[in-house]
């Protein structure tokens, strides 16, 4: 039995209209599963998950580990500061190793673009991006996409700006690939300095002004600046950048239709995004996080069908 996804979920990048319409319609029913009282069916039960976590993480870490208790698999987690990576050993040693114990998949975040890529090309076990580096974060941008799908009943056509730090964000480059199969409208906006040269090339406008962003957009999803990836001379101030590109009540009271705002989080207040508009009517960051744990179980059940030893437990069902 093979997976509809392939043997690794690597970005959205290389996944067809169908396969992410297909992930999101396998998470729909899944939702349901973690409003029991006893959160848990047997759909993965025998899989062992190690989830691999070079960089910190609260959301995605948390929201594969629920997603995988709740099917029942076993799960390990690696702590990199712990492990025999802080003594200089290769992630594919590392890797290899833990395949010798024998397991099933790895969830991998790291620092490095490609690094979920060089893994899997290495290693049998089914391999899901947490994020890699400036690359893609497909899981992030599936949840994004199952959010507004619900809010918006289908994404054919409606218009989605994704605000700010667009250089340095892999939460970005999925919401496009993402986006733009599914029939939206996409754009960024943000300071030049913050936005890749060549960005039009993926099919986006481009605004340089978020009053024009707010405008035209029926939702926003405003990212984190990523202080820590930045070098420096990116902004002048945090201070200036709220002034200018930050989404603020004040701006989105003036927006001519209802607006979604979306953050992947952690969030800057007070930068890229006001506390008001973060926790106000328009915010649907919770119903994100929500999202999160059916998406990752709707990954984990689709590719366990590609993983020979999963196959049996994968029919079982949810
Ligand atoms: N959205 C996201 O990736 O959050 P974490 O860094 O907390 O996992």
């Amino acid at each position: 039995m093979t997976s509809p996804l392939g043997k690794d979920l690597l970005g959205l990048e290389h996944l067809s209209a169908e396969q992410i319409s297909l992930v999101l319609d396998t998470a729909e029913p899944l939702k349901e599963i973690s409003e029991r009282t006893i959160k848990k069916v047997p759909t993965l039960r025998g899989a062992t998950i190690v989830n691999l976590f070079f960089e910190a993480s609260t959301r995605t870490r948390t929201s594969f580990e629920f997603a995988e208790k709740r099917m029942s698999a076993d799960t390990v987690n690696i702590a990199i500061a712990a492990s025999s990576v802080s003594k200089g050993e290769t992630l594919v040693d590392t890797a290899r190793n833990l395949e010798a114990m024998r397991i099933d998949m790895v969830v991998i975040r790291h620092q490095s673009s490609g690094a979920a890529r060089f893994l899997a090309e290495r290693i049998e076990s089914n391999v899901i991006n947490a994020g890699d580096g400036t690359h893609e974060h497909p899981t992030q941008g599936l949840l994004d996409l199952l959010t507004l799908r619900q809010r918006f009943g289908t994404l054919k056509g409606k218009r989605v700006c994704i605000c700010g730090d667009v250089l340095h964000s892999r939460v970005a480059r999925s919401n496009i690939w993402g986006l733009t199969k599914l029939g939206a409208e996409v754009a960024v906006c943000g300071p030049r300095s913050l936005l890749p040269s060549a960005i039009e090339q993926m099919g986006v406008h481009v605004f340089d002004r978020i009053e024009q962003a707010i405008e035209w957009a029926d939702a926003l999803n405003v990212l984190r600046l990523q202080l820590e990836r930045m070098q420096a001379g990116y902004i002048p101030s945090l201070r200036e950048y709220n002034r200018v590109f930050g989404v603020t009540r004040e701006r989105l009271d003036r927006a001519p239709r209802d607006i979604l705002i979306l953050h992947p989080g952690p969030m800057n207040r007070g930068v890229e995004i006001d506390s008001d508009v973060a926790d106000g009517p328009h915010s649907v960051i919770l119903e994100q996080v929500t999202n999160g744990v059916a998406v990752r179980m709707a990954v984990l059940y689709l590719l366990a069908g590609n993983s020979p030893r999963l196959a049996e437990a994968a029919k079982g069902g949810a």
